[in-house]
């Protein structure tokens, strides 16, 4: 939050997952929009914002119009390294006002052998955590399955099929 430059007025949080980031936005920033492609964490985010006060976005932020820099921040966690990042960058870079203010956390691709200790860490802290701590799980699926122009549409249990955005658990066309 810290990161929130004064006198921010608009603000996008995309791949905002259920939203936790987008509501701790909104005590600081009058409008907020969050997007994701995800069509249950949309809801759950929107259920979590019973004023609708917020503006949840169930789309893809590559092609979603919105108006060139109209946004003073442009946050991001965990969600660039599902996209092209560079075609990523490109919109953020276009959506947010001149002087505006980008904020990624992002998820760096381990070097091995160089990093193996750090990931070695990081499992015995993972399992540490999951072991001794309550445990949240994004709702999102961590593996997206795409529809090939070949193959039929089978997406993962529970879901919508991403590709043509039926909102259907499994459209049965062939994209
Ligand atoms: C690892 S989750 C992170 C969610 C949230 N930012 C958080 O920190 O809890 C990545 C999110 O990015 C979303 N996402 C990935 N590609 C997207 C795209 N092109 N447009 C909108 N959302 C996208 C996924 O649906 C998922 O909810």
């Amino acid at each position: 939050m810290a990161a929130v430059p004064p006198g921010c007025q608009t603000a996008l949080d995309v791949g905002c997952g259920e939203g936790a980031l987008a509501r701790q936005l909104a005590r600081l920033v009058p409008h907020v929009v969050g997007i994701d492609h995800d069509a249950a964490s949309i809801d759950l985010a929107r259920r979590q914002d019973p004023d609708g006060g917020i503006g949840f976005i169930h789309g893809d932020f590559l092609t979603h119009p919105f108006t060139p820099e109209s946004f003073d921040m442009i946050t991001s966690v965990a969600v660039l390294h599902h996209m092209d990042a560079r075609a990523a960058l490109d919109r953020m870079s276009q959506l947010l006002a001149p002087g505006g203010t980008l904020v990624i956390v992002g998820l760096a691709r381990s070097q091995l052998p160089a990093d193996l200790p750090w990931e070695a860490a990081a499992i015995l802290a993972h399992w540490g955590c999951k072991l001794t701590r309550t445990y949240w799980e994004q709702p999102s699926p961590v593996v997206w399955r795409r529809c090939t122009p070949t193959r039929k549409c089978t997406p993962l249990p529970g879901r919508h099929c991403q590709a043509c955005s039926t909102g259907a658990t499994r459209c049965g066309a062939t994209h």
